[in-house]
């Protein structure tokens, strides 16, 4: 490259070593083994966030069950805002996928006769969520990367972070990254480009989500004119450890365990999630979908019927009666972080536990391939917004979903590249402006006024305050506010830190970037959305309203910074809009 800027090439770069990533990774290889293709990733592909998902993944298979199924629990699931047409893809595609992930050597568990096990999980009215005891994630990211160490065309870039999406014309050519070994900053073209950046839980305090978790992904393509959809949906999970936010799976209440509040009282009954059997009951109680379970934990802490805690109110996890058999066999894991990280074993204690942000359900606008509306430019997992998952996932979706989109994308992507010409000159020079930033504005810079520390702390804060279970518009336009401040003191951040090698106040103060941009779109989609529907519980607008917003939100960048909120139709196949019932 000129200008000094190094540079590699490749046909498809994929940023994102996950499951989503992986998985296109293979995928790309497989379509076309001419195809060069990259993976390039802030963290060695095997710490990616994938690995820490526990409960399991979601895909039809026992005798009585069925597609149709699977497709309503969806759709009812996201309270009808997910895309029909891509939830009947997913439905039909995920048996598929975790069956491939078997041959890959994911070790499924098994029922006595050999048979692939399945559990209950919230939401879902069949048992069809597939599982590797509680460690579910770690397996299949296992299998994955293994299988994509099989094919010599994918090249990795592991611990290089991208700060910037080249693009010329309404297309994608590649990206700027930094080393974070090495501090090399080089410039990696490619004629297609596909996201797998996962979440953005960190923008909250309390996130089952890895440090990681910063919507990179989102940011990139938000900056570079691909709009986010979906934003102001943001999942609480009901059961997370209070100071750590540490993930207490879902697959504990599918087991058999129950929510307490302080006096002992298995409280979900209160709330038409249906009322206490002596078996666990599908859809009933403990394991109704996510939104309604985090929004009990608020009405009992409103009627003064939780448990205090240094780290807030809580409730407590109840497993007790399952047994130290069970426990040790089918929820190993969740033994292991209760001890570990909270010296309780839940073989003969109560586990404290919070509703703690968990998954976004918004992401890059991308169709049921990938596909952004930017020429090049794809995206797939949790950084991704296809719609399936609408106002509220249900959980062991989200699994599935990386390997049928990442999957789609990935192919969708090895055509585009295919068929692609040369990367235009002109995205030269802006490689060169972005090493220039990089080099003056934050490594060439010095100590600043700010800390990251600080508006980090204050942004979560916001977030929480603002964008929390329920929300309020006037309490969204003055987290906006805030946010708009905490823009203008990133500004003075500098770095104290002007070393090259494994630089983590540099990584730090471009992920808060990031995180400052997502969290505006978060609350600027939430102010419009003037109903209440799965995650996105206004106070001041208490009903859901199909009239006005059966519609997704896009929020766009304008040139200068601020955004705009168009409405996108949601698909509508073969679900009318009704009433979501759980427990009866
Ligand atoms: O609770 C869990 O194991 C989470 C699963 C999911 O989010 O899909």
């Amino acid at each position: 490259m000129s200008d000094g800027v190094m540079r590699a090439a490749h046909d498809v770069l994929i940023v994102g070593g996950g499951g989503a990533g992986l998985r296109a990774a293979i995928a790309i290889a497989e379509t076309d083994p001419r195809l060069d293709v990259a993976v390039i990733s802030k963290v060695y592909p095997m710490r990616s966030h994938t690995v820490s998902a526990e409960g399991g993944a979601a895909g039809v298979i026992a005798d009585d069950d069925s597609l149709d199924e699977h497709c309503y629990d969806t759709v009812s699931g996201s309270d009808w805002l997910g895309d029909q047409d891509a939830i009947e893809a997913f439905v039909r595609e995920a048996p598929e996928e975790l069956l491939q992930l078997e041959h890959w050597g994911c070790p499924w568990s098994r029922r006595p006769d050999g048979r692939i096990a399945v559990r209950a999980f919230g939401g879902m009215k069949k048992m069809r969520t597939w599982f590797a005891a509680d460690k579910t994630g770690f397996h299949m990211l296992h299998a994955l990367f293994q299988t994509s160490l099989k094919y010599n065309e994918v090249r990795r870039y592991d611990e290089e972070f991208v700060t910037r999406l080249l693009v010329d014309d309404g297309r994608v050519h590649g990206v700027v990254a930094i080393g974070l070994m090495t501090g090399r900053i080089q410039a990696v073209t490619a004629k297609a480009v596909v996201l797998c950046t996962g979440g953005c839980g960190k923008v909250f305090p309390f996130t089952t989500n890895a440090n990681i978790n910063t919507g990179d992904g989102m940011a990139l393509a938000y900056r570079a004119g691909a709009p986010l959809k979906d934003m102001e949906f943001v999942q609480y999970h009901p059961t997370g450890l209070p100071f750590t936010g540490i993930l207490i799976t879902e697959a504990a209440r599918a087991e058999g365990g129950w929510l307490l509040n302080k006096d002992g009282y298995r409280y979900l009954q209160d709330y038409d999630l249906g009322k206490p059997s002596p078996t666990p009951e599908l859809r009933s109680m403990e394991l109704g979908p996510r939104d309604r379970l985090s929004q009990a934990f608020v009405h009992e802490v409103e009627k003064g019927r939780t448990a205090d805690s240094p780290y807030g109110p809580i409730v407590h996890l109840d497993l007790r009666h399952l047994g130290e058999k069970l426990i040790d066999t089918k929820l190993p894991f969740v033994r292991e972080l209760c001890l570990k990280y909270e010296r309780i074993d839940p073989v003969h204690e109560l586990v404290p536990v919070r509703p703690v942000v968990h998954y976004m359900m918004g992401g890059v606008h991308t169709d049921i391939d990938g596909a952004t509306p930017l020429g090049g430019l794809y995206a797939a997992g949790e950084t991704a917004c296809v719609s399936i998952n609408g106002a509220n996932r249900l959980g062991s979706n989200s699994l599935p979903e990386l390997l049928v989109f990442g999957s789609r994308a990935g192919r969708a992507a090895a055509e585009y590249a295919s068929a692609a010409g040369s990367t235009p000159a002109v995205v030269e020079a802006q490689a060169a402006d972005e090493v220039r930033r990089l080099e003056r504005d934050l490594l060439g810079k010095g100590p600043g006024t700010e800390s990251i520390a600080a508006i980090r702390d204050d942004m979560q804060a916001t977030m929480e305050e603002a964008a929390g279970i329920f929300r309020t518009g006037p309490a969204m336009a003055k987290g906006a506010d805030t946010l708009a401040e905490l823009q203008e003191r990133v500004g003075n951040v500098g770095l104290a830190d002007m070393s090259r090698s494994f630089n983590t106040e540099l990584l730090a103060a471009l992920e808060l970037a990031n995180m400052l941009d997502i969290s505006e779109c978060i609350l600027e989609a939430g102010m419009q959305r003037e109903e209440s529907r799965g995650a996105h519980q206004r106070t001041d607008f208490p009903a859901r309203d199909d009239e006005r917003f059966l519609t997704h939100l896009l929020v766009h960048r304008n040139p200068d910074g601020t955004s705009q909120v168009e409405h996108f139709p949601v698909t509508i196949t073969r679900w009318p809009p009704g009433e979501r019932v759980y427990g009866r």
